[in-house]
């Protein structure tokens, strides 16, 4: 047996809890995890509150999560790549990471870097697919200024980052709590709220080459606003907005790949990203961890640990 996350209904966090499941096993192309660290992402609230059933409904009981870091603790009989003991992190496409063992198959893993820790591998795949796709999708060149919504989230942080990396110059919107830690990362911050449009002119005098948005909620057309190019702006989460405005809309699904997987996690251990981890809680306090997401300022990462004790409480990380 096992334990491992799971909910009967939709509903607010009370439906979450933690149970005793049968622990799964490798079939020949799959691999079995042994859990470390499984990232939360805003995705699944709106899957658990039932506001995405017309799109990604759920089966009940439904498991949950994508992102995950641990180790390798049995192989099927196909799987040459990984042995027991290999340190991993990878993804499952059945929300079942979070967990204190999930099942998936081998190409969904890549090898853990030395020197990445447990909690940032295991809150990278979402995130960091997602800003390689918005990245990927307007493909920002050297001197030009491109914008990032939602600059301090999980995805934006990385999404910035990969576009300061190809050597844009980059601006980030987020609250003015985060403007000294966008600094920090060779982002230009610049404050939402009202004026906004005039302060991102100012912020690029000449021009916006680029807009990724991965916040919504009128990012799309004020991009469209500042003169941007339709097909040089990305939006992750506004598809209706993207829809009417002939927007790209790409995200997870286009750069679930664990070459791509394993090129985020080498940038990470090589300092080239950084990614914070705004809190790690036990398995057990899913329920908290989700709370604290929903608020909707989160800078970087919340992870869930499978081997903290239930009673850690919040760990405050770095
Ligand atoms: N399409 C896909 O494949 C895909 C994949 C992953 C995520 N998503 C979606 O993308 C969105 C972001 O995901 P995430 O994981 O990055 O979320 P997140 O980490 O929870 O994002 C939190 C960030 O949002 C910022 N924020 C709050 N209000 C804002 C505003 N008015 N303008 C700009 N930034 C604001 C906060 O900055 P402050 O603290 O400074 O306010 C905070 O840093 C979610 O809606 C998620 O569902 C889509």
């Amino acid at each position: 047996m096992t334990r491992a996350v799971r909910f009967d209904q939709y509903g607010d966090v009370d439906v979450l809890r933690v149970e005793e499941v049968e622990r799964p096993t490798p079939a020949g192309d799959q691999v079995l995890v042994e859990v470390v660290a499984a990232g939360i992402n805003p995705g699944e609230i709106s899957i658990r509150t039932g506001a995405y059933q017309d799109i990604w409904p759920a089966t009940f009981p439904s498991g949950q999560g994508s992102d995950f870091a641990g180790r390798v603790l049995e192989v099927g009989t196909s799987v040459t790549e990984f042995a027991v003991g290999d340190e991993v992190l990878g993804w499952s496409d059945w929300r079942s990471s979070q967990a204190e063992h999930v099942v998936v198959p081998a190409d969904h893993l890549t090898r853990k870097p030395l020197a990445l820790d447990w909690a940032r591998a295991g809150a990278l795949f979402v995130a960091g697919v997602t800003a390689y796709a918005s990245v990927r999708a307007v493909q920002p060149a050297r001197g030009e200024t491109v914008v990032v919504s939602g600059a301090a989230g999980g995805v934006g942080g990385l999404t910035a980052q990969l576009a300061r990396n190809a050597g844009a110059h980059v601006i980030g919107v987020a609250s003015e709590e985060n403007a000294t830690w966008l600094r920090s990362i060779g982002v230009t911050p610049v404050t939402y709220g009202d004026g906004l449009a005039d302060r991102l002119r100012k912020a690029a005098p000449s021009h916006i080459d680029a807009f990724m948005d991965t916040h919504g909620g009128g990012y799309v057309d004020l991009a469209l606003e500042l003169e941007v190019d339709p097909a040089r702006v990305n939006t992750i989460i506004d598809y209706a907005a993207a829809e009417k405005a002939g927007v790209k809309t790409e995200g997870s699904s286009t750069a679930s790949d664990a070459e791509i997987l394993g090129f985020l996690a080498g940038e990470l251990a090589w300092g080239r990203l950084v990614l914070p981890v705004a809190a790690i809680y036990p398995l057990d306090a899913v329920r908290d961890a989700y709370t604290e997401l929903a608020a909707g300022h989160t800078r970087g990462k919340i992870v869930l640990a499978t081997e903290l004790p239930a009673n850690a409480g919040r760990q405050p990380a770095s």
